[in-house]
């Protein structure tokens, strides 16, 4: 339990346990003093605002010495690996690395390199995980609808095929016993190995809403695409875009979910992203409190 790298080999109760001590930091609660003389380094090599923030407050948070890294103005630029400057901030005595880099598998490469006594927890790798935005999106759905997810019909909607945030949310409805998990999106979008097992898997956007509870859509990602996936961004919007209209065919009282940055008018209009039924903010204010949890699981002596 050094690192966090997936979801997919959580244990329920353990991630029950997060959420539970992420609820209680959502509260307003802290714990100043638990992370005290341990250094934390957020090591990303590929953009980021929310991941990246919220990780450095929760740190803060928890009483840690934060240390920012920017690859574009590091010495990577001169050619440094990854493994070299991972080890060489070791060397100044950091404990804790939150990673994010653009290659499937680089996150848990480094941790296998990384000294005894750190620890290593993904900001997101490539198109694989994103640990912390699956707990967050589970903090919220749990906050909207209860703890209970045994009858919630939940839609994933978009570019499931370049989502590590997909493939973290899809572990962690299994773990947590989601009801139904629908997934919806062009086939060029949709992965063709076992990622979607055991959901509901449809190309009709207005018939998979039908009764979902939470519409967790996607971004598209458009940086990791080749050529020819999508049509054009109007084909999209008009298949696969969440108006206002499509809302209504969700069940009542369903959640809007986007784990940012978004398209506006492409997956999402404004007038959804900004409507009553957003919880997209929620999910942002969330990302601190689960960070809080994490850096505290992985990291307090
Ligand atoms: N959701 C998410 O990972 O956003 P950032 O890329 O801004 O961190």
């Amino acid at each position: 339990r050094r690192h966090l790298i997936g979801l997919q080999d959580m244990p329920r109760e353990r991630m029950e346990g997060l959420l539970h001590r992420a609820q209680h930091f959502a509260e307003g609660h802290d714990a100043r003093d638990a992370l005290a003389g341990v250094a934390v380094c957020t090591l990303f090599f590929e953009p980021s605002t929310r991941t990246r923030l919220s990780f450095q407050l929760a740190a803060q948070r928890l009483g840690a010495d934060v240390l920012g890294f920017d690859a574009s103005t590091s010495s990577t630029s001169k050619g440094e690996t990854a493994l070299d400057t991972l080890r060489t901030i070791e060397a100044m005595g950091v404990r804790g690395f939150i990673v994010r880099h653009k290659e499937d598998g680089a996150v848990a490469e480094l941790a296998a390199h990384a000294a005894e006594g750190t620890s290593l927890l993904n900001a997101g790798d490539g198109r694989s995980a994103h640990p912390t935005q699956g707990l967050l999106d589970m903090l919220t759905l749990r906050q909207a609808k209860g703890a209970d997810f045994s009858k919630l019909k939940v839609l994933i909607v978009g570019d499931v095929k370049h989502s590590r945030v997909a493939r973290s949310d899809l572990h962690a409805l299994r773990v947590l016993g989601a009801g139904e998990i629908r997934v919806c999106g062009p086939a060029s979008l949709l992965p063709d190995d076992d990622t979607l097992r055991g959901c509901v898997v449809s190309h009709d956007f207005d018939a998979a809403l039908e009764g979902a509870d939470a519409l967790m859509m996607l971004r598209l990602q458009r940086e990791r695409m080749e050529d020819g996936l999508v049509n054009s961004l109007e084909d999209y919007h008009r298949d696969y875009g969440l108006t206002r209209s499509r809302v209504l065919r969700a069940a009542p009282g369903a959640v809007v979910m986007h784990p940012g940055p978004m398209n506006r008018g492409v997956e999402i209009t404004d007038e959804v992203a900004d409507g009553p039924e957003s919880w997209v903010l929620r999910q942002v204010a969330n990302g601190v409190a689960v960070r809080m949890a994490v850096l505290e699981d992985l990291l307090r002596r």
